[in-house]
């Protein structure tokens, strides 16, 4: 078989496939515990679901679903939106439209390295902005001034963070749209977390979506509303560039699910939605509950910065010993699985997805302090 000899698989989703349905605890995806069909629906959306057609949908998502999503972005209609086979393909729709050998591309470190990935392999220029965990993991944005030269492509932003649950202000996000806009280049903001944040009294994030036209947001229903097996996401930008992103999803899938646009044009019902998100939000607070209590009693052998967002928490281990090596000893001796910092960008770090029951997250916590005391 002759393979692009200068691919580079993407190390963290790898490494899930290989074993998340082999352990028995899986602590390393990153939404929560997710529902079931039967769970969610009443008869009237079952029969829905039963009614839905299964010839090809439309290529770009139904119009209900698109209206359904763009009432969620300031002046959006639904011309500007394409729904997706999750926001993972939105990422790489984005990226095999805008991307050439040579460009330059910003993402953050710690970081969810999809983007970073695809660019590589697309013979991009990969410039880190670190994460600043004595800033509560925010970014210094006089670095970024310094990353963006006019050969700057994409500003990659995923806001609320994968793995470190960092929110960016208003006024940070204004500075990355200001830093763009200086040298012409396109910014992608992935929102996958954005209805995750933690604080009960706490806003949800605000969409970057208004704030500059070489944009791109991308969203799905899998972390927020706990949907990811529908693998439904979609992409927010200007027409023209819908039409682009479009143009490569009929190469690529040719079309989202049909019975998953259904569901998700259901789940977006702003009743369905607050539910769905409230089950999601008690799920992580729960499981950060137990963290704490468990961290605790760890000797200082762990530390972890309160996230403000998400259902995971990045743990910063006093080991001598690299992430995967020590994610690995736990999957081995303790059949959890954890996802090695390494493959976030951060070392000496796990991340952790609390959002399961309490007594889940409780028992692999015990398995993971019994595998380290051995060490
Ligand atoms: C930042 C970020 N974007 C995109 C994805 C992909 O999510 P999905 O394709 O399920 O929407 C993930 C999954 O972990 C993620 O963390």
């Amino acid at each position: 078989m002759t393979q692009n000899p200068t691919f580079t698989p993407f190390a963290l989703e790898y490494y899930q496939s290989q074993f998340e349905h082999t352990v028995e605890y899986n602590l390393a995806d990153s939404s929560v515990k997710c529902v079931t069909t039967r769970e969610w629906l009443n008869e009237d959306e079952i029969e829905q679901l039963l009614d839905t057609g299964l010839f090809y949908p439309e290529v770009n998502g139904t119009r209900q679903l698109r209206e359904g999503i763009a009432a969620r972005y300031p002046q959006a209609g639904p011309d500007n939106i394409l729904v997706t086979v999750g926001a993972s393909q939105a990422n790489s729709l984005l990226c095999s439209t805008l991307l050439q050998p040579g460009d330059e591309v910003v993402v953050l470190t710690p970081g969810y390295r999809q983007v970073a990935g695809l660019a590589q392999n697309a013979g991009c220029i990969i410039k880190e902005l670190p994460l600043r965990p004595e800033h509560d993991w925010q970014p210094d944005l006089t670095e970024l001034d310094s990353l963006i030269t006019a050969r700057t492509k994409l500003v990659a932003i995923v806001n609320p963070n994968n793995p470190t649950g960092t929110i960016l202000s208003r006024t940070a996000q204004q500075k990355i749209v200001t830093a763009c806009e200086r040298v012409g280049a396109w910014l992608h903001a992935d929102e996958v977390y954005c209805g995750t944040e933690r604080q009960p009294s706490a806003e949800e994030t605000p969409t970057f979506w208004g704030l500059y036209d070489k944009l791109i947001c991308t969203n799905s229903l899998s972390k927020a509303y706990g949907l990811s097996g529908l693998r439904i996401g979609w992409a927010v930008a200007t027409e023209p560039m819908i039409a682009a992103l479009w143009r490569r999803h009929e190469y690529s899938v040719i079309a989202a699910a049909a019975p998953s646009m259904t569901l998700a044009t259901i789940a977006l019902q702003p009743e369905k939605r607050r539910s769905l998100i409230n089950r999601q939000k008690k799920l992580a607070r729960d499981g950060w509950q137990v963290l704490e209590a468990w961290l605790a009693n760890q000797d200082g052998r762990f530390r972890v910065r309160r996230s403000d967002a998400t259902s995971i928490a990045f743990v910063h281990y006093q080991l001598p010993i690299s992430s995967l090596d020590l994610a690995e000893q736990i999957r081995q001796q303790a059949s959890v699985l954890v996802a090695p910092g390494g493959y976030l960008g951060t070392e000496h770090h796990l991340r952790i997805t609390l959002g399961y029951e309490p007594a889940k997250v409780q028992t692999a916590l015990e398995r993971i302090s019994a595998v380290v005391a051995r060490l």
